[in-house]
C-alpha cells in the first residue's frame, strides 16, 4: 500500500454518492478574527490564536445556523406544535448531514454525544461481553482509558510497525476485539495508517474505532471507503463550540448495549420494568438532546464540505510548513515527532524550548505577544513521556520534564500569526 493510500483520506473520485460535493467556495470566516487582547504595558494587539487543537473558534456559518434555529427553538421528539416539529426536523437533518460528512454507510448509527470522550465512553459501555481492546500508548486519554479490558501497545517506531504490532496483538486475542486508534495525533499532528489498521483488524475479526477528533477539522474522512467500524469526534474542535460531539458506526453493538443514560426518550414503555428502544439513537440519547449543538455541528460539516478540502488543505499545508521551518530556525527549539520530519501531518506542532519550561514559554507568548498556545501534556501522558524520553518509572506526570508547547492552526490562522510565534520564540531565546 502506498504512503498516499495509507495516510490520505479518500480522494473525491472515490467518494460514495452520499459524500458532500466540494464546490471550492471561498473559505468561511471565524468569529473573533479581530479579537484584541492586552499585552504587557497595557497595549492591545490582535490575538494570534494558535490553539485550535484544543478548541477551534466558531465559524460564521455555524453561528448563523444557530441564530436561525433559535427563534423556533422548541422540544425535540416530544411536541405536536409547529416549532417542535421544525426543531425535531432540524435535529434529525443534522444527523443526516453528519452521516454524509463522514461518508458513513446508510445503516450506520449517528449518536449525538457531548464530545469525543463521551462518544468513546458510550461505545465502551456497549462492547460485547469479554471484548478486549487494543490501543496504542500514543492515544489521547479519551481513547486510551474507557476500556474495561485492554492490551496497550508501545509507541511504534514507524507506521508499518504500528500495523505489525496491531496484527500480532489482535492475533493473540480470543473473543470479541476492538482496535482503537487516532487518525491524527493531537500531539504531533501526524497521520496514522488507519486504512491499513482497519484492514488488519478485520482480518482478525476485530472492529476498529477511529478517534477522528483531530482529523475532521483538517481532512476529509470517508468511513465507508476506509473500512472503519466507528468514528468519534467533537464539535468544539470542528468550529462548532456548542457542546455536541458524535459517535458514528455499526448499529448492532450499540443496539444491544446498556442505554448510556436511563430516562425518557430511551425507553419505549415502562411498567414494572423498562422496555428500552432497540434503535441506537433513541436508546443512547435519553433526556432532551443538545439540539443547538447538533445543528451547529452539522452546519460546520456543511461549511467545510462546501468550501472544498483541496483549498483548505492547501492553505493549512502552506502555513504549517512555514511554521515548522520557522521553528527549526530558532536555536533550542525542538519539534516533537514520532515518525520524522517528512511524515504527513495536520496543522499541529508540539515543541520544547531548551532552558525554559513549557509553562514559562506559553505565559510569555501570551502576556508579551498576544499569542495563545497550549502547554502541558495534552491529555496524552504516556505519549509525552515517550517523546520526551522521560524516565519517571512511577508514571507520575506532574513535573515539567514531560510537558511541551503546542501550536495548532486552522481556518482563520494567518501568516502573521505564524511569523509572530517564530519571532517571539527567537526573541525569547536570545534574552
Ligand atoms: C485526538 C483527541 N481525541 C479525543 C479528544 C477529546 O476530545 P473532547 O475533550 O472533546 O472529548 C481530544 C481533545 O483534545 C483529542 O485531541
Amino acid at each position: 500500500m502506498s504512503t498516499l493510500t495509507i495516510f490520505n483520506s479518500v480522494p473525491a473520485a472515490e467518494a460514495p454518492a452520499n459524500a458532500p460535493a466540494a464546490s471550492g467556495r471561498s473559505i468561511p470566516a471565524v468569529l473573533g478574527a479581530d479579537l484584541e487582547v492586552p499585552v504587557k504595558g497595557g497595549r492591545l494587539v490582535g490575538y494570534a490564536n494558535l490553539d485550535y487543537a484544543a478548541s477551534a473558534p466558531c465559524l460564521e456559518p455555524v453561528s448563523a445556523a444557530v441564530a436561525a434555529a433559535l427563534p423556533a427553538y422548541s422540544s425535540v421528539h416530544r411536541g405536536a406544535g409547529y416549532a417542535s416539529q421544525l426543531t425535531t426536523a432540524r435535529y434529525e437533518q443534522a444527523r443526516h448531514t453528519v452521516r454524509a460528512f463522514v461518508g458513513a454507510r446508510p445503516d450506520d448509527a449517528v449518536i449525538f454525544t457531548r464530545n469525543t470522550t463521551d462518544a468513546t465512553n458510550l461505545l465502551a459501555g456497549c462492547l460485547p461481553e469479554g471484548t478486549t481492546t487494543v490501543v496504542f500508548d500514543t492515544e489521547h486519554h479519551a481513547s486510551l482509558l474507557p476500556w474495561p479490558a485492554s492490551v496497550r501497545l508501545a509507541a511504534p517506531a514507524f507506521p508499518g510497525e504500528a500495523v505489525r504490532a496491531a496484527d500480532e496483538a489482535l492475533a493473540a486475542i480470543d473473543g470479541p476485539k476492538l482496535l482503537v486508534v487516532t487518525a491524527a495525533s493531537n500531539v504531533t499532528g501526524e497521520l496514522w495508517p488507519i486504512a491499513a489498521l482497519a484492514h488488519i483488524a478485520h482480518r482478525h475479526g476485530a472492529r476498529i474505532l477511529v478517534d477522528a477528533a483531530q482529523l475532521v477539522p483538517h481532512r476529509r474522512l470517508n468511513l465507508t471507503a476506509l473500512g472503519l467500524d466507528y468514528v468519534a469526534f467533537s464539535g468544539h474542535k470542528l468550529y462548532a463550540p456548542f457542546g455536541a460531539g458524535v459517535l458514528v458506526g455499526r448499529r448492532d453493538w450499540l443496539a444491544e448495549g446498556e442505554p448510556y443514560l436511563k430516562g425518557g426518550g430511551a425507553v419505549r414503555s415502562v411498567g414494572e420494568t423498562a422496555e428500552w428502544h432497540d434503535d441506537p439513537e433513541p436508546r443512547h440519547e435519553a433526556g432532551t438532546p443538545n439540539v443547538l449543538g447538533a445543528i451547529a455541528l452539522a452546519a460546520a460539516c456543511d461549511a467545510l464540505s462546501a468550501t472544498g478540502w483541496t483549498e483548505l488543505v492547501r492553505e493549512e499545508e502552506r502555513l504549517i510548513a512555514r511554521l515548522r521551518s520557522g521553528l527549526a530556525s530558532v536555536e533550542g527549539v525542538r519539534e516533537l515527532s514520532l515518525w520524522g520530519d517528512d511524515h504527513p501531518r495536520v496543522g499541529i506542532v508540539s515543541f520544547t524550548v531548551a532552558g525554559y519550561s513549557a509553562r514559562e514559554v506559553a505565559e510569555v507568548l501570551s502576556s508579551e505577544y498576544g499569542i495563545g498556545v497550549r502547554d502541558g501534556k495534552f491529555c496524552a501522558h504516556p505519549f509525552l513521556r515517550h517523546l520526551l524520553g522521560a524516565q519517571d518509572a512511577d508514571g507520575g506526570c506532574d513535573d515539567d520534564t514531560t510537558s511541551a508547547i503546542r501550536a495548532s492552526i486552522g481556518i482563520g490562522t494567518t501568516q502573521e500569526h505564524v511569523d509572530r510565534l517564530v519571532e517571539a520564540l527567537r526573541d525569547l531565546v536570545s534574552r
